[in-house]
């Protein structure tokens, strides 16, 4: 059997969908606390994460520790039944400590050093508040490892949300130090950095500076090097905490991450292993062209986090945030619409921030489960409903999404492929990556975003957005899986540069040049809002190249611009299976029919034959019972064809009607479609 469609659970001791959000007692007096907890129960919250912002309230002097306040909501959670999601609380030290140690603040890229007052200004690197920060969680572990309301363990929150790169002398003895292990010689530092450019030769390792402000550009993989050592930096943190709590206790450990569109500091691929628990925060932004598929996009990411096991939504928002320019409310059905996106591909804990809407402090603007307004307010009876919701949907859990398509994403291909220097600035990783999934999603077809390093042999087609940077190792098993008979769509600006970021020579895309069957000798990015058009109608932006097919045949070609008559779409039999490439970024029509016809070339039918792109649909199932969310996001209502049981409306029929802005989850009852999908799959 398909290891992916196997039942998981996370290690929660919920039965259902586990719901709740940061609860922060400390900003209440006492008296709200029953009230709190009252009321969690009247919502049907399980699960609450407290001493997230902990630190100056437990250890109000250095070593003194108070865990009254904190001992009395523990005991009065559990009392009422609600599991807790204990912070470790070393997200942010206390005043008493920077004020003694002011040499643990972060330290920015021209020399500045940031400043208390807000939250997480502490260097990654500091040895001195590791210390304190070890101290703490030593302390939290040996009096709450038995408690029974501990469920799992938070450490920190969203480590690197703020201070992911400090340039500090000490983040610079550290950057060193990991220099050394990656490359044992400064002879191999310097063959991978390049330094016979511009006199930057190393003669040792104490010459080695983090990319501080420079007067030109910076060298791109000392660059490259400082990010993949930062994260590394804040993994270890994690690492250092994570230990003393699983030396202490056999509870999960987490944190929570941020797999966003702002926040990129991280490579999670490299962290998930080390998570018992995947979870991830995530608001709706606004900012976006597309916020909704923004939100599918981090979903699928974070399922492919969690191996495709379920996971943990740590974080979202009932309503606006405080944090963008202009904070959005939800219309009536967004809240739903918000949370079964995330249900549907694979979340079984649904958390938000936060429990109750703070008076004071910088989110005091930021929505919460219970509003400024109180009980009576249209955004507390939202959050009874959501409650309610959840427990129809909680015969969902531990079961997975099973998909055809796999699309690779890279956090070290998007810091090398936004870096400057390159043919053009338009060419925005992240923003190409959105654009493909967005495309599949709207062709209908459920895709796992996994890392270019993940085992393929599972899926029928692999899409590869941009894939700047490639190792030589994920190129060769691209190469692998299409030889066998996989199909692959690889668009642009991809395969052009190795690990170090150096350019693959002999013709670009290097990497996937025999993959492909083409290869081009130059670039032609086009000027700003300069627009090609394809001998087939289509139209592109951004970028051309001069591509010529070798053993490829060409499906367009420009028919004006720079290399007006050169190939535009080509496709290629490699081995056993196809290759297209894809040399411009496709106006959205034309991409959404490209997409289209690679997923029928590869035989993938969508999730819901039929159904407009307004509608996201997505299979959930266990080999036993399969669940079909349908989500609607479009303006008229939208009659689904998949005989079962709507555990949203309680109603069993051949069809169901989902309103527009609405949502239906429907336990299937068994199909010849589903079971020769599953048998088709297996
Ligand atoms: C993040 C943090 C929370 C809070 C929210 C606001 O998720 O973890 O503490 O700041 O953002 O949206």
């Amino acid at each position: 059997m398909d290891p992916r469609t196997s039942r998981g659970r996370l290690p929660l001791p919920q039965r259902g969908i586990a719901f709740g959000g940061d609860y922060n007692p400390e900003q209440w007096p006492r008296e709200t606390w029953a009230e709190d907890a009252r009321l969690m129960r009247e919502a049907g919250v399980d699960l609450v994460a407290v001493n997230v912002f902990g630190w100056a309230e437990i250890e109000p002097e250095p070593g003194e520790y108070r865990f009254e306040d904190l001992d009395h909501v523990m005991d009065l959670l559990h009392e009422h039944g609600i599991a807790v999601n204990l912070g470790t609380g070393t997200s942010t030290p206390p005043p008493w400590l920077t004020t003694a140690h002011p040499e643990v603040l972060p330290v920015t890229r021209d020399g500045g050093t940031i400043s208390p007052g807000g939250r997480q200004a502490w260097c990654p690197s500091s040895p001195v508040l590791r210390d304190h920060a070890e101290r703490l969680v030593r302390a939290v572990a040996e009096r709450y490892g038995d408690h029974p309301a501990l469920a799992l363990w938070h450490v920190s929150n969203e480590l690197g949300c703020h201070n992911a790169l400090c340039y500090c002398d000490e983040s610079a003895a550290a950057f060193r130090r990991w220099l050394e292990k990656r490359y044992g010689t400064v002879d191999a530092l310097n063959a991978a950095w390049g330094t016979s450019f511009w006199s930057q030769r190393y003669g040792s390792f104490e010459q080695v500076l983090p990319p501080r402000a420079t007067a030109s550009p910076e060298n791109p993989t000392q660059v490259l090097d400082f990010r993949r050592f930062s994260s590394d930096a804040l993994l270890d943190w994690y690492e250092a905490e994570a230990a003393i709590l699983r030396a202490t206790t056999t509870t999960p450990v987490t944190t929570n991450f941020m797999v966003t569109a702002h926040i990129h500091t991280q490579d999670y691929w490299s962290w998930a292993p080390h998570m018992d628990v995947v979870a991830n925060d995530h608001y709706l932004d606004h900012r976006l062209d597309d916020p909704w598929a923004e939100l599918a996009f981090a979903a699928d990411t974070t399922r492919g986090l969690a191996d495709g096991a379920p996971w943990m939504l740590m974080e979202a928002s009932h309503g606006a945030v405080n944090w963008q320019p202009r904070n959005l409310a939800k219309q009536p059905g967004e809240l739903e619409r918000m949370v079964l996106t995330h249900v549907a591909r694979g979340a079984d804990a649904v958390c938000f921030f936060q429990w109750r809407a703070s008076r004071a402090g910088a989110e005091r603007f930021h929505s919460a489960l219970l509003p400024h307004a109180g009980t009576d307010s249209t955004q507390w009876r939202a959050t009874l409903r959501l409650g309610a919701l959840l427990d129809s949907l909680d015969e969902v859990v531990g079961t997975t999404v099973t998909s055809d398509v796999a699309l690779l994403f890279d956090w070290q291909a998007w810091w090398a492929a936004d870096a400057p220097g390159h043919p053009t600035q338009d060419v925005r990783y992240l923003d190409e990556v959105h654009a493909m999934h967005a495309a599949l999603r709207r062709a209908g077809a459920a895709v796992d975003v996994v890392a270019p390093s993940a085992d393929l042999s599972g899926y029928r087609l692999v899409v590869v957005p941009a894939l700047y940077l490639v190792t030589d190792e994920a190129a060769r098993a691209l190469d692998r899986f299409v030889a066998a008979g996989g199909h692959a769509l690889v668009t642009y600006f991809s395969g052009i540069v190795d690990a170090d970021d150096h350019v693959r020579t002999g013709g670009y895309p290097g990497a996937f040049r025999d993959l492909l069957g083409v290869r081009s000798d130059e670039f032609f990015p086009l000027d700003a809002g300069q627009r090609v058009t394809l001998d087939d109608g289509r139209t592109g932006d951004v970028w051309t190249e001069r591509v010529e097919a070798r053993g490829a045949s060409a499906v367009a070609r420009f028919a004006d611009g720079p290399v007006a008559g050169y190939p535009a779409v080509t496709r290629h039999e490699h081995g056993a299976g196809v290759a297209w490439y894809v040399a411009t970024r496709l106006d959205r029509a034309g991409r959404e029919e490209l997409v289209a016809g690679a997923l029928a070339d590869a035989g993938i039918d969508p999730v819901l034959p039929g159904a407009p792109a307004e509608i996201d649909a997505v299979r959930r199932d266990d080999g036993a019972a399969s669940y079909l969310f349908v989500i609607n996001h479009g303006r008229i209502a939208f009659v689904a064809s998949a005989p079962g049981l709507d555990l949203v409306t309680g109603r069993s029929a051949e069809t169901h009607e989902v309103p527009a802005g609405g949502v239906a989850v429907v336990r299937e009852t068994t199909t010849d479609r589903w079971r020769s999908g599953q048998e088709a799959t297996a």
